[in-house]
């Protein structure tokens, strides 16, 4: 999501120069590999068209043609390849005793949406199945919804407006868990099934960790500030090795009402005089009317570990991992057994996180690491100019994280990771999105745009974010010191994204791939291809930088060769989303979120005309957020 709702991520206005405010073309491109702490690529221009040319090059692990841009309203894929789409919003999750289906002039209920796959579907992963041995026929998919169209979501949108409707909007939010199945070359949902659930803004939660209990958590309704309700705005996600869910809240502050003069701390949060952007639920729920409950908003922002596995467990928010507008938290193994986990902050101008458990990770699965990520030292970056960077520990005592400058405790600190992170001067990004991690080491990170970089009164370029306007975007990457808990790090570009503007090279200064924009969802599957998905905003797309990019995209590039294809472009209005595969890699699952989306992100249920009908295509439906499932007709790997 925010799309339109992009100018209030912008939420960092502490006076906090950044430190890297020299922009260093000698440093912003490498491509091919190496751990050279200099300079070992340089910059190229583009003298490529649209669709490019990347399929011409040999690659070991890309086999396949690239597909051209498209306006098309449907999936493209390239030859060779099949789609069918699944378990797309208001598909009955498979709960026991549920038979409601989905109706297209969405007329189902608040409780049928309750038993139903959310809205705007996003972060997704395959788990084994829970019984079965054969782990690539049958499983399970966990995936988000990260937010509602009331426009598309109530049969006559927001032309009324009560509780009904917000409790139906609160249900379309969240997770599902559904289990699936191939038959004969088909996926399906396996209805009912003992593992489907959802995970909804209401579903009764947990704190853990150093800020579990803390006074900025406690409620009216939660004297304790132990038992949060609900999740929301679930964006990117990750997996631990022990077999849970990693769901990240993203744009949460978007859903309250603010007061009047908000104090220093909601208003580096974002948090706005008066009625929320885009959602009307503080007028029938009182919760998030932050007039009323000044803590609720605090309660929201974390990364929520959930156990698939064990329907009837509690999604527990852990606080140890601060509080972010958490895009994405991919999960590392240290060579000493320990959970590392790198986060994105999606908002310009935020921060790029590591947590780094204190203790090992067990075996025995999610019983065993129940409380492994409640403690633990939490990072955020600093890139400096050189080509190396530092990983910053907010520790509360240490630095400048003291009683004097506003911080209790640690808890305080977590809560207010924003402040602690202005304070140990990290780096600003362009809004950080997903990451992921070769098979090298190196960890990589989508900045998908910021179009303030550079602006009056904005911050300037640097070396990490070194484009003014920056409207395309770029990925970043680094390798830590050591191992993935150091605390050093080298880094550089893999690209700086774009059409004409294009800029990437590989070890020779060659150019090479397919010219994409606006990078966010990010993922290296077993074979060690790097998936590259496009989330270009509706308002922009087709327009000024973005106008040759036909619709969003999902590209896979090769991290050895620099080799970047376009295999996947999808429906109008869509972002590309979330991605994974069965052990095996011979079936992707990909999430098409928000198509047919309009401008505004509400849409009209009037309009006399659609952008999109994907995926029934039918006159009277409504387009709606899915899954796609890729297969290779060959039964081969995804890309091979
Ligand atoms: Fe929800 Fe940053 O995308
Ligand atoms: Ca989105
Ligand atoms: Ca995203
Ligand atoms: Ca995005």
């Amino acid at each position: 999501m925010a799309k339109d709702f992009d100018r209030m991520e912008d939420s960092n206005r502490s006076s906090n120069p950044s430190i890297h405010d020299v922009s260093n073309p000698a440093r912003r491109v490498l491509i091919g590999g190496g751990l050279a702490a200099g300079v070992t690529g340089l910059l190229a221009p583009l003298a490529g068209c649209a669709t490019g040319g990347g399929a011409a090059d040999s690659s070991p692990l890309l086999g396949f043609k690239s597909v051209p841009v498209s306006t098309a309203d449907t999936v493209l894929v390239p030859d060779g390849y099949s789609v069918q789409t699944l378990a797309a919003w208001g598909e009955p999750v498979g709960l026991s005793g549920e038979t409601a289906a989905f109706k297209f002039d969405a007329s189902n209920s608040a409780a049928e949406q309750e038993a139903q796959m959310g809205m705007h579907h996003d972060g997704i992963h395959f788990l084994k199945h829970p019984l079965m041995p054969e782990t690539s026929n049958a499983g399970l998919l966990v995936m988000n919804h990260e937010y509602a169209d009331d426009g598309l979501l109530h049969s006559d949108g927001m032309a009324t407006w009560n509780a009904g409707k917000v409790r139906k909007a609160q249900a379309a939010h969240g997770v599902s868990v559904i289990e699936v199945e191939n038959k004969g070359g088909r996926w399906d949902l396996v209805r009912p099934s003992p593992w489907a659930r959802r995970i909804t803004a209401s579903t009764p939660m947990a704190f853990g960790g150093p800020g579990a209990g803390h006074a900025l958590l406690r409620t009216a309704a939660d004297a304790r500030g132990v038992r949060p309700l609900g999740t929301l705005n679930n964006c990117g996600s990750g997996i631990t090795p022990w077999g849970t869910y990693l769901t990240c809240e993203e744009n949460f502050i978007f859903y309250f009402k603010g007061p009047d003069t908000p104090s220093a701390h909601e208003a580096r949060w974002g948090l706005r005089k008066g009625d929320p952007v885009g959602y009307r639920w503080h007028e029938h729920d009182e919760r998030f009317d932050a007039t009323k409950h000044p803590n609720e908003p605090n309660r929201f922002g974390w990364v929520v570990e959930i156990d698939p596995y064990n329907p009837n467990s509690t999604p527990v928010k852990r606080t140890a991992m601060g509080r972010a507008a958490h895009e994405g938290a991919t999960v590392a193994t240290s060579k000493g057994g320990r959970a590392v986990v790198y986060m994105g902050e999606d908002a310009r101008f935020e921060y790029i996180y590591k947590f780094v458990s204190r203790d090992r990770i067990q075996p025995g699965g999610a019983a065993a690491n129940a409380t492994l990520l409640d403690h633990g030292t939490l990072y955020v970056a600093r890139f400096d100019a050189d080509g190396k960077g530092r990983w910053l520990a907010l520790a509360h005592g240490s630095g400048p994280l003291t009683v004097a400058a506003g911080f209790a405790d640690q808890g305080e600190v977590l809560i207010k990771a924003r402040q602690a992170s202005d304070l140990l001067g990290a780096t600003k990004m362009d809004r950080p999105e997903w990451i992921d991690i070769d098979r090298q080491g190196w960890v990589y990170c989508t900045l998908t745009n910021n179009s303030n970089r550079g602006a009056a009164g904005q911050l300037a370029p640097d070396a990490a974010n070194p484009r003014a306007n920056n409207t395309t975007g770029h990925i970043i990457r680094w390798k830590d010191d050591g191992d993935f808990d150091g605390t050093g790090f080298q880094w550089n570009h893999f690209v700086l994204a774009g059409d004409a503007t294009l800029e990437r090279a590989d070890a020779k200064g060659n150019v090479k791939g397919d010219p994409f924009a606006c990078p966010d969802g990010l993922w290296t599957d077993a074979r060690g291809v790097l998936w590259i998905q496009t989330d270009m905003s509706t308002s922009a797309m087709g327009k000024g930088d973005l106008k040759n990019l036909g619709h969003n995209q999902m590209l896979a590039a090769d991290p050895k060769s620099g080799d970047i294809r376009r295999f996947l472009t999808g429906p109008a209005g869509c972002e590309i989303t979330g991605a994974t595969a069965t052990p095996d890699g011979r079936t992707m699952f990909i999430n098409i979120q928000h198509p047919g989306e309009s401008p505004s992100e509400r849409s009209d249920p009037a309009a006399p005309r659609r952008v999109s009908n994907w995926p029934d295509q039918r006159a009277d439906g409504r387009p709606r957020s899915a899954t796609v499932v890729i297969r290779k007709n060959d039964g081969g790997p995804i890309g091979s």
